[in-house]
């Protein structure tokens, strides 16, 4: 009876406008599509390994309200197991105001809500997933003591996904996960690179991220695939490319990054004698995928 991905982190509901382009400051825009969504990176994170055919549990916060409740049916028709998610009264469910634009760009406002009690003492409540699971997967969309706590308590292989990132991200968080996973913007926000648009730049924030206490740093570069390193690794730095899409047939890159990482984990989970390079081209594949599809959740490819 063990678990292949373990999620400690949020769960939200997406509220997107798909609009022509992103508004500037003071603007207002004519929208052309709203839709709702299950999101939150935590729950999507999971889901995207559940459908990838991991066994999955997460551990998060919702409102006592109906956002809440259609949630955990909806975690439960994804096979997540949601013995430790829990309806808080008297909170309200997480949500996020997404725009995203006819170039697939998108901007995202989140209210955490019920998400920012996920504590400590959770962490303790669900010993028992955390013993049986192979890989821990936690976010920066809930409070970053008991994802602390978290990364302590496990053992397995652990990511910490970085988002929403932190300009000062504390050594501790990055020294107790095995692997660091970020997209460029928020590598560029951790290392006070000013942008990273090139794989050398990237590369920089690689060595910068791993003098700063991590130990093995991924970095998605959206449509050229990610970068990769780690601490005791003498080799050069690698990319891994990610597959071609057209870019006519990009619709939404939202929740791509939680795609990644939920892949990402089922295979490190599944497939224990692959190599770190081969995991990441898993993941690039799955996120290529959900790109080509509207939505968070919605866009995730099973298997
Ligand atoms: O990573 C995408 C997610 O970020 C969305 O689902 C939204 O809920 C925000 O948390
Ligand atoms: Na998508």
């Amino acid at each position: 009876d063990t678990l292949d991905v373990l999620v400690f982190g949020s769960a939200i509901i997406d509220f997107i406008c798909y609009t022509p382009r992103l508004p500037k400051a003071g603007e207002t825009l004519h929208g052309h599509k709203f839709q709702t969504g299950f999101g939150g990176k935590g729950a999507n994170q999971c889901v995207a390994a559940a459908r990838q055919g991991s066994k999955t549990a997460l551990i998060a916060k919702l409102g006592a309200d109906t956002f809440g409740s259609d949630y955990l049916c909806q975690l439960r028709a994804e096979n997540v197991n949601v013995e430790h998610v829990q309806q808080l009264d008297g909170q309200t469910t997480g949500i996020a105001q997404i725009a995203v634009s006819d170039g697939g760009e998108n901007n995202i406002i989140i209210v955490v809500g019920a998400n920012n009690l996920l504590n400590a003492s959770d962490v303790r409540a669900a010993a028992e997933h955390f013993a049986k699971s192979k890989v821990l997967v936690c976010q920066l969309e809930t409070p970053i003591e008991a994802t602390m706590e978290a990364l302590r308590q496990f053992s397995g292989i652990s990511i910490l996904n970085a988002a929403p990132a932190l300009k000062q991200t504390p050594t501790e968080l990055l020294k107790l996960s095995s692997i660091l996973c970020v997209n460029e913007t928020e590598a560029a926000l951790m290392t006070d690179v000013k942008s990273i648009d090139t794989i050398s730049e990237a590369n920089a924030a690689l060595t910068r991220l791993i003098e700063l206490g991590a130990n093995t740093v991924i970095i998605t570069l959206g449509k050229l695939g990610a970068v990769y390193a780690s601490k005791d690794a003498s080799r050069d730095y690698e990319l891994v490319p990610a597959p071609i899409v057209p870019s006519e047939l990009v619709l939404d890159t939202t929740g791509a990054g939680d795609a990644f990482i939920g892949a990402l984990a089922n295979s490190l989970a599944r497939y224990p004698d692959l190599t770190l390079a081969d995991h990441i081209a898993a993941a690039c594949e799955v996120a290529s995928k959900s790109v080509q599809q509207l939505g968070t959740q919605s866009s995730f490819p099973h298997a």
